[in-house]
């Protein structure tokens, strides 16, 4: 009889959630044949999983491509892959490097087996780029939906990504989304709940719903009449159709551009205790001025009366949201209503960025490029801000019973359990037995600005 030992695989993910759900996926669909390593020095495929979105996300990759030939040295067989949105914009550069076998774009990701096998047998360099026109079917959505690894601490079967939708339309005038991940296509609703109740029947008990903006989730099936939406559209739709899946117990969903956020997706936030009370609502900037530039087609009053229709539909609710300082023509006053929208909303957390130009993009062409010095002043001052609002927030929550979701067992605090409250906020409770996918009261006794500490109720 003969053993079949299967090969090692190592991959290192790099952005934003969909780049995780789209290792999670490549790892999937690969292990018939290969099981994880955390050891790049082990490895006999190693995939890059890559992001765009800013310019040092690129540098990045270069540099540790240099890293990985020498373990080519020690093993010829290897084969490196460059996955992700890197691979889809820097593809003619990539191919250059010497030490890249496969160039993978993110249209591309369900091929990886065949593209894998196809590197492994040839001296030729293999590159899978662009997007695929049509939809996948049902059948072969289905095909990998539940083999899925485990690709760090926090990502576990407890808590699955399911991706909704492909690509943006929106061109912002500062991303490079839609050009590497191309136009907007929507799964279908049955694809997306198939997918989410496998996982929920493996033990996940809470699903995340994946897109650049999941609002217009289906928008694009409607119109090819593919889908009939209810007058609340698609999205609702679609976040009745999973929340109803029996044994799941927290329904998330990101990213949800305020542009075609609507009153019913608020309202859902009251009716649906799955739904939690916290969403991400990247906002980017607080003036008009600045607003307009970056085509994101939203005023601040427009932003602020979505935040009040979801603190109206659900008064506990938490934002957190994305900023970006320094684009183009943005004036020191402009700045300042960044910081004063801050003030106002309260963030729960944000991820700040200096602007940074990117190829394709208009923005990048714009002639009144901000200087790097003032960006790095402004994200000092803007991040400022925004950890003590953090802090503050956080420690508003001492004293208080929170229901959690326990999802992983602290690897550095033995007996720590980490979940996650329906605020979204990280809390850490000692308990002397496995906690994990269960959702509980936890007391409040401690808070920092990154984390909350409590005991069982
Ligand atoms: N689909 C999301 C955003 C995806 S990109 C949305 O609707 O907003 C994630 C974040 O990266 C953006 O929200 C933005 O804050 C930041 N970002 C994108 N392009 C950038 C650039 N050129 N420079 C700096 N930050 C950028
Ligand atoms: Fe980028 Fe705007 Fe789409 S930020 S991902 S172009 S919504």
């Amino acid at each position: 009889m003969t053993i079949f030992k299967k090969e090692k695989l190592h991959i290192e993910t790099w952005g934003c959630q969909m780049n995780v759900a789209d290792s999670e996926q490549a790892a999937s669909l690969l292990s018939d044949k290969y099981e994880l390593c955390e050891e790049a020095s082990e490895a006999d495929l190693i995939i890059l999983n890559t992001c765009h979105i800013r310019e040092k996300a690129y540098h990045k990759v270069t540099s540790r491509l240099g890293v990985l030939a020498n373990f080519k040295k020690k093993n010829p067989d290897l084969v490196i892959a460059v996955a992700g949105c890197s691979a889809q914009a820097e593809g003619k550069k990539l191919l250059k490097n010497k030490n890249v076998d496969l160039l993978v774009g993110p249209g591309r990701i369900k091929e990886i087996s065949t593209l894998v096998e196809a590197a492994k047998g040839s001296n030729k360099k293999i590159s899978a780029l662009g997007f695929p026109k049509q939809e996948l079917t049902e059948e072969e959505n289905e095909l990998d939906k539940i083999s899925y690894p485990t690709l760090s601490e926090e990502r576990n079967e407890i808590s699955r990504f399911v991706t909704i939708q492909q690509g943006c339309d929106n061109y912002c005038t500062f991303c490079i989304v839609p050009f590497t991940r191309g136009r907007e296509i929507s799964m279908s609703p049955l694809a997306v709940y198939n997918q989410a109740k496998a996982f929920v029947e493996a033990g996940a008990k809470e699903i995340t719903l994946l897109g650049q903006n999941v609002n217009s989730y289906g928008l694009d099936l409607v119109k090819a009449d593919k889908l009939k939406a209810s007058k609340e559209g698609p999205f609702a739709d679609l976040l009745r159709l999973v929340a109803s899946l029996p044994g799941l117990k927290s329904l998330r969903f990101t990213t949800s551009n305020p542009h075609d956020f609507t009153k019913p997706i608020a309202d859902l936030f009251q009716e649906h205790p799955l739904l939690g009370k916290y969403l991400h609502l990247p906002v980017q900037s607080g003036s008009n001025q600045v607003l307009e530039l970056m085509k994101r087609k939203v005023t601040r009053e427009e932003f602020l009366e979505r935040v009040t229709w979801l603190k109206e539909a659900c008064p506990e609710i938490t934002l957190s949201t994305d900023l970006i300082v320094g684009f183009p023509g943005e004036t020191e006053e402009n700045f300042e209503e960044t910081l004063s929208l801050v003030a106002q909303v309260r963030f729960a957390f944000a991820y700040a960025f200096k602007y940074s130009p990117r190829t394709h993009t208009p923005a990048a062409r714009y002639k009144t490029q901000v200087p790097e010095e003032v960006k790095t002043d402004r994200l000092r001052r803007l991040n400022e801000l925004l950890d003590q609002i953090t802090l503050e927030e956080n420690e508003k929550e001492l004293g208080k019973t929170r229901k959690v979701l326990f999802l992983y067992k602290s690897k550095k605090d033995g007996g720590v359990y980490c979940g996650r409250s329906e605020q979204f906020k990280l809390v850490k409770v000692p308990a002397g037995r496995d906690l994990t996918g269960e959702q509980l009261e936890v007391k409040i006794t401690k808070a920092t600005k990154t984390a909350l500490e409590g005991i069982l109720v």
